[in-house]
């Protein structure tokens, strides 16, 4: 049912009757509608809920139209970015249009949807925001990095499974921490394979967090291991473009500490409890997109 969202968001695009934006979305690649495919899969495929999926896939697109200015990234759903192709400002601007169109949507919806989401909307933002901050220095507090993620990317998924089984009238706090868990892991394997994969397969780029400032959970970890010495190398490489030689470097480091594995298992562990959790509420379909998820490979 997920072309139902697919023609909803088309029916809110066409509302706006503005032919730069029609050409600006039917330029926008598709995601993979993670979000859409929780809404669907807990509240079922009626009206109220193609309607939250499509609001949420347009305020997700729109973080990614403002996260790649703010990324210098210039690939994504292995297409130039929008701002490579149009340049920063209508970038941003098709984010403000898709970020109110889906807001003035909510409005439709109802009342305790519209708040959890538009709340959540705050939180990415403010997530987002905490993101630059940071990378501005080599953060190395964990509990920082946490916050943060939460904050921009757990918040809108743990509000999607929330609003959904609002709508399903299921018990909310049990779909809240699905989501949760789901969204933190989901970023620490987002921020895994930066290291672990390679551009083609991500469709986005590589290697590319820590030239941009991010010290990343395997950053932080790497960085409690080292030796001073080794310290202040990992320090001095921080939001620099890297040769092929200081990339190794931090690579063989990882392995040899076994970095990643140390960060895929407490990703793991947030997926194993939300299965658990799905399993006793009888959503095994639930259970298995938190399963696909650790173990994507983009
Ligand atoms: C990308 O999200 C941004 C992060 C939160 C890591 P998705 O990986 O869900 O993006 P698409 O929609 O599938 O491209
Ligand atoms: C997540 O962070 C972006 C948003 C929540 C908008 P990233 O900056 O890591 O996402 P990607 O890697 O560019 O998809
Ligand atoms: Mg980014
Ligand atoms: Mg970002
Ligand atoms: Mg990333």
């Amino acid at each position: 049912m997920l072309s139902a969202v697919e023609r909803k968001v088309e029916q809110f695009i066409n509302d706006l009757n503005d032919k730069e934006i029609s050409a600006l979305y039917s330029k926008l690649p598709h995601g993979k509608r993670l979000r859409a495919k929780l809404i669907l899969k807990i509240a079922g495929s009626n009206l109220s809920a193609i309607k939250t999926a499509a609001v949420v896939e347009m305020i997700h697109a729109a973080s990614l139209l403002h996260d790649d200015v703010i990324d210098d990234a210039y690939t994504r759903r292995s297409k130039p970015s929008l701002n490579a192709l149009y340049g920063n400002k209508t970038a941003i601007m098709f984010g403000d249009v898709l970020y109110s169109k889906g807001f003035l949507e909510l409005n439709n919806i109802s009342t305790e949807v519209a708040r959890i989401v538009s709340n959540a909307v705050v939180q990415l933002s403010l997530g987002e925001l905490k993101d630059v901050s940071l990378s501005k220095t080599f953060n190395t507090d964990k509990d920082i990095y946490l916050e943060m993620i939460y904050q921009k990317t757990a918040s809108l998924i743990e509000a999607s499974a929330g609003a959904a089984a609002i709508l399903a009238g299921k018990p909310k706090s049990v779909y809240l921490t699905y989501g949760r868990n789901l969204g933190l892991a989901f970023q620490m394997i987002d921020d895994l394979l930066d290291i672990t994969s390679n551009s083609e397969t991500l469709g986005k780029p590589a290697l590319h967090d820590f030239v941009e400032g991010k010290t990343t959970l395997p950053y932080i970890y790497l960085y409690e291991v080292l030796d001073d010495a080794q310290k202040v190398k990992l320090r001095s490489l921080h939001a620099k473009v890297l040769t092929k030689e200081e990339e190794e470097w931090i690579t063989q480091k990882m392995d040899e500490h076994q970095i990643l594995l140390k960060c895929y298992a407490q990703a793991k562990e947030l997926i194993d409890e939300a299965v658990e959790l799905m399993n006793e509420h009888g959503e095994e379909v639930l259970s298995d997109i938190a399963q696909e998820m650790i173990d994507r490979e983009f």
